[in-house]
């Protein structure tokens, strides 16, 4: 269930907490390592319009909040894919709970998934379970498995190299892969536990 606080404003001074004040207490436990926070998202959705995407796809959504902090705070259309079918329920809870209309969000799987349509993609490192022993788990779902985990980062690379131009894509902790050969590198930034990195093709 999703905690009934106020919805407090969305811009690139909000806090993680204050976001997170939606989520109940095991989501918001799980924060720090496995959800972008609110000013990387922001800034994040922002190298992305600003490169030209218009509808952006989240690649492993989570609880959204990359799919909202971005409709709350630029005029592009937002879908989150998630694997896991709880997460998306809570994803889409917390979208109407900011009003975050532009922001939805589809249970599936990546393999069963096609990019096309799509001018934009976020990356959040989001395969890294499948090999991490460090990581706080999401759930028991977790395989631990590193050819999964090499299947789905090429998996990855293969749909952005399909991909029809223009495209942009920023990615946070990157993804486990290198970008299809098309791509050019626009630059990087410090953020959050990491860095953003942008990437066109154009
Ligand atoms: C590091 S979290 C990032 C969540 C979100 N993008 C954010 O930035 O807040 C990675 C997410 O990817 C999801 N995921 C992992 N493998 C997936 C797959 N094959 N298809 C769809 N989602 C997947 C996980 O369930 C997890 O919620």
């Amino acid at each position: 269930m999703l905690a009934r606080t106020p919805a407090p404003p969305i811009n690139h001074l909000a806090s993680d907490a204050e976001f997170d004040g939606v989520y109940d207490e095991d989501i918001r436990d799980l924060s720090g390592q496995h959800w972008t926070p609110v000013r990387v998202a922001v800034r994040a959705a922002k190298l992305l319009t600003r490169a030209g995407a218009r509808r952006i796809l989240d690649v492993g959504s989570g609880v959204g909040k990359f799919c909202i902090a971005g409709a709350l705070s630029t005029d592009a259309t937002y879908v989150g894919l998630e694997r896991r079918g709880r997460l998306v329920e809570i994803a889409r809870s917390a979208a109407a709970h900011y009003g975050a209309e532009r922001a939805t969000f589809i249970h599936g799987n990546l393999d069963d998934f096609s990019f096309a349509g799509f001018s934009g993609i976020y990356l959040f490192n989001p395969f890294y379970e499948h090999i991490s022993a460090l990581v706080v788990p999401i759930d028991e779902t977790v395989e631990r498995s590193p050819i999964k985990y090499e299947h789905l980062v090429h998996t990855t690379t293969a749909k952005l190299d399909k991909l029809d131009p223009p495209v942009a894509v920023v990615t946070y902790n990157g993804f486990g892969g290198p970008m299809p050969i098309m791509y050019t590198f626009v630059g990087e930034e410090p953020a959050g536990s990491d860095r953003l990195e942008l990437w066109v093709k154009s």
